[in-house]
This record gives C-alpha cells, sequence and structure tokens, in this order.
C-alpha cells in the first residue's frame, strides 16, 4: 500500500480532514496520489448533508468497482460523514468497497487500509475526545490555511444530520491553535481560515472565540483571519467587538439564517428569533465597517407554508446578502424532522428555490455593481482559471476578483480599482505600484 488517491466531497471541514489525513497517510511512508488510475487505494471524504450528496458518492463507486474490476487488489474506502451515517450498512451496499471510516478514526488510517486489503473494514466509533491536535495536516498549495478549531456539534437542529456523523462539540486548546496558525504562517500561508459547526462557540476553559481571534490577530506575518460558521446564538458582544477590532480579522461574516420564519424556526431548533436575528445583522453592522454578509436558507422544510416562504423573502430583501447559499429540504434519516415526513413537494421546493435564487441573484449583481470604481485590497491566489493572463484573489470581503496579470506573486497583496462586476466575481485593474516584496517566499 503506497499511493493514495483522495476525492474529497461536502464542507471546508472535509477539505481540512483530509489534508489531515494526507498527513497521516505521509508520515506512514504512503504518498498521495494525484488520480485514481495511479493509486493502490482510493479514499473518498464524503459529506451526508442532503440525500443528493450521499447519491453522488454512490454515482462515485460505480466508476471506481469499474476500475477495480480491472484491477483487483485496488482498495476503495469511503471516510467522513456519510461513513459516519451508513457505517457497516455501507459495506453492504456496494460491494466495492473495503473500507468504511467515520470522522474520528483517521489517526488509524495506514493500519485500517492495510487491513482493509484483506477483507472489508469498519471503523465508525465516534470519540468524544478526539481532536488530532497534536496532528500535523498536509495542507494544499494555496495561500489560505483551513485550521479546525472546533469538531462536532451540539446543536441538534432538527433537519441535520451533523451532530450524528460528527458526534459532541469539542474545541482544540487554544494554544495549539495558536502554534499550528504560526507553523502555517512560517510555511508561507498568508490567510487563515477558523473552522467549526458552531466556530464561535469555541471554547478553552475561561478563554473563548473572541480570545482565540485576538490571540492569533498578534500572529506575525498573517495576513488575514476569517472563520465558518458561526451561529448566531452565540454571537457575544465579546466575539463582535474581536472581530472589529482585530487589525486581521476581515469584514466578512457567514451568518446562517435557515428560515425568516419565527414558527419554522422553532421547528427547527434555532434557538433564535427573526426579530434576534435581525437586531444581530444591525450590531454586526454597526460594528464592522463595510461587512460582508453571506447565509445559507432552507426552503421546504416540514410544516413550511406559503406565508413563511414570504417571510424568508423579506428578510432576504432587507439585510441583502452578499451571497447565500439556498437549499431545498432533505429529509434525513436519524434526525428530529425525519419523523415528521415532508408538506412540500419538489415542485414547490423547486418553485420557492429558484425564487430565491433569482432575488439573490438579483442582489448579488446590484451588491457588486456598487463596487464599480473602488479600490480593493486583493489577496492573490495565482492565475485565474479561465484566463491565465489574469490573476485571481479575494477581496477584504471575501469577493473573488481577477484583474489583468502585473506579475504580483501568489501570497502578495495587491489594490486594484473595481472595472467591472457580475454576480459572482469583480473585475479590476491594479492600481499604483506592485508590492511583490510582500509575496510568498515559500508554499509548502
Ligand atoms: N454548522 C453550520 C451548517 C453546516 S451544514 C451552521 O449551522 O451554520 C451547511 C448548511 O446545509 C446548513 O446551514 C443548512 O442550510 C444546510 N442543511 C443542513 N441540513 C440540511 C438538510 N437536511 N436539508 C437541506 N439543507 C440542509
Ligand atoms: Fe447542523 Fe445546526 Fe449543528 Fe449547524 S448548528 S451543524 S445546522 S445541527
Ligand atoms: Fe460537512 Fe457534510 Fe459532514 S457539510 S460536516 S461534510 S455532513
Amino acid at each position: 500500500m503506497k499511493r493514495v488517491f483522495l476525492e474529497t466531497y461536502g464542507c471546508q471541514m472535509n477539505e481540512a480532514d483530509s489534508e489531515l489525513m494526507a498527513g497521516v497517510l505521509e508520515r506512514a511512508g504512503m504518498s498521495i496520489a494525484s488520480a485514481p488510475e495511479d493509486a493502490d487505494a482510493i479514499l473518498i471524504n464524503t459529506c451526508a448533508v442532503r440525500e443528493h450528496a450521499e447519491q453522488r458518492v454512490l454515482g462515485r463507486l460505480g466508476e471506481f468497482s469499474r476500475l477495480k474490476a480491472r484491477r483487483p487488489g485496488l482498495v476503495v474506502g469511503v471516510a467522513g460523514c456519510m461513513a459516519q451515517h451508513l457505517r457497516a450498512r455501507l459495506l453492504d451496499h456496494a460491494s466495492v468497497l473495503d473500507l468504511v471510516v467515520g470522522p474520528d478514526g483517521y489517526r488509524n488510517l495506514p493500519e485500517l487500509l492495510r487491513r482493509a486489503a484483506h477483507g472489508p473494514v469498519a471503523h465508525t466509533r465516534l470519540d468524544r475526545d478526539e481532536t488530532y491536535g497534536d496532528l500535523e495536516p498536509r495542507r494544499g498549495s494555496s495561500v489560505r490555511a483551513w485550521v479546525t478549531v472546533q469538531r462536532g456539534c451540539d446543536k441538534f437542529c432538527t433537519y441535520c444530520v451533523v451532530p450524528y456523523t460528527r458526534g459532541r462539540e469539542r474545541s482544540l486548546p487554544l494554544p495549539d491553535l495558536v502554534r499550528q496558525v504560526e507553523r502555517a504562517v512560517a510555511q508561507g500561508f498568508k490567510e487563515v481560515v477558523f473552522l467549526g459547526q458552531t466556530v464561535n462557540s469555541y471554547t478553552d476553559g475561561e478563554r473563548d472565540f473572541a480570545d482565540l481571534l485576538r490571540a492569533t490577530d498578534r500572529v506575525e506575518g498573517l495576513l488575514r483571519i476569517r472563520f465558518t460558521s458561526p451561529h448566531p446564538s452565540d454571537m457575544s458582544e465579546r466575539v463582535i467587538g474581536a472581530i472589529s477590532e482585530c487589525e486581521k480579522v476581515c469584514p466578512q461574516v457567514h451568518l446562517p439564517l435557515q428560515s425568516g420564519s419565527d414558527p419554522v424556526l422553532v421547528a427547527m431548533r434555532r434557538t433564535y428569533t427573526v426579530g434576534e436575528y435581525r437586531n444581530l445583522v444591525d450590531r454586526l453592522r454597526a460594528a464592522i465597517p463595510g461587512l460582508a454578509l453571506t447565509t445559507d436558507i432552507i426552503v421546504g422544510f416540514p410544516g413550511e407554508g406559503e406565508e413563511d416562504f414570504q417571510r424568508t423573502v423579506e428578510i432576504m430583501s432587507e439585510v441583502r446578502y452578499d451571497s447565500a447559499f439556498l437549499f431545498k429540504y432533505s429529509a434525513r434519516p436519524d434526525t428530529r424532522a425525519y419523523r415528521w415526513g415532508e408538506t412540500a413537494t419538489e415542485e414547490e421546493k423547486g418553485r420557492r428555490l429558484e425564487h430565491l435564487i433569482a432575488l439573490q441573484q438579483a442582489i448579488s449583481g446590484q451588491l457588486n455593481d456598487a463596487w464599480i470604481g473602488r479600490v480593493a485590497e486583493v489577496l492573490v491566489e495565482g492565475p485565474a482559471r479561465r484566463d491565465p493572463g489574469q490573476l485571481f484573489g479575494k477581496s477584504l470581503q471575501f469577493k473573488s476578483v481577477v484583474f489583468a496579470g502585473d506579475g504580483t506573486p501568489p501570497g502578495a497583496l495587491r489594490n486594484v480599482r473595481v472595472v467591472g462586476a457580475t454576480p459572482h466575481t469583480l473585475i479590476a485593474e491594479p492600481v499604483g505600484a506592485a508590492r511583490p516584496e510582500a509575496g510568498l517566499v515559500q508554499i509548502a
């Protein structure tokens, strides 16, 4: 067992977990293959948050079973949330599978892969104490380092499978996280993104998320700090104060709303009212100039009627998010809401979703148009995917920006003037002199 191909689905936490797995495998003398055809083992890191996510993986397993028919020694494994959700049942489900490993089993991955070469293996025990705090991830070559500060979730929103797939909430010790950030900066990373399902409920004894922001804001050489996803109910004044006062913390907050209707929020067990959420938005905007807000919204939750849906339309029009992730409700086995069945038809969910997509598209377009003529600070990531003559990076507000290549290296900041916009991208021109000396020395 030498070369492992890793394929990742789901949220940033899964991206970070794949980097963790890559680190574990490399320390065990294995290498990461760049294509499934070159690998001795294939490991898919999966998501279970919606049924569609699981179906995609089952489709992908079908493809790998054809590869395995040609290469009988190939080991195929499923890791992550879907593995935890379906556990050993997955082994019966997909005959191609040799290994099922949940989010708390990655420490033993090399051993599990070796065993799987001799017969099916399942490791899906959740571990209240596992944080992988001592393990060094193999970070992808980018200017951005994901740093998982908290694992699991204790909120049990009634639609959500995450508390079942990732187990109880636990935070990493603050000094370990500061060290991780310092190490990432020493390796050349310029931005860190703190990850946790309810990242602002982070706690280490007396210290909270505000303390984590303040402690890492002092790390020299680091340019930007972001975090995702905060829960509205955990957004304390201390945290708002830290976001506003810390120089490196970007003016950008992803604040999942889920629904604009109070009865639906109660049924979802989101623990805030629309009024409280609205008030929080006002406080954030007052404290953080130039704040960009994004959100997650679900349509067609059990019991959501036309009235409830209209409340969601109203608050979206009122808050005017920079962008929004919009989802059709998907009933997930194990969750509380699963027992309530579905009350909206697939067509109705589709209609509501289309309505919100059109609304958000218009708002995003208007907000991006408002950037035209203004100067934005871009942290350059590299050549633009569509046109390598252009450079790509993110603004402070996490907006994608492309501008004519002027030799600014990845990891450098560049001021640009926005000259055009689409709902998804700002188009810009460099202003003033380039500052190549601020670029990356080396990427890990
Ligand atoms: N911890 C994060 C969310 C993680 S899941 C938070 O609470 O903000 C990302 C998003 O997927 C959620 O915000 C929600 O909008 C969506 N989601 C979760 N479960 C879902 C389901 N059963 N059906 C549809 N969307 C869902
Ligand atoms: Fe899921 Fe709610 Fe936890 Fe987010 S806070 S992961 S939506 S249970
Ligand atoms: Fe993330 Fe999906 Fe798991 S959203 S936590 S990978 S269920």
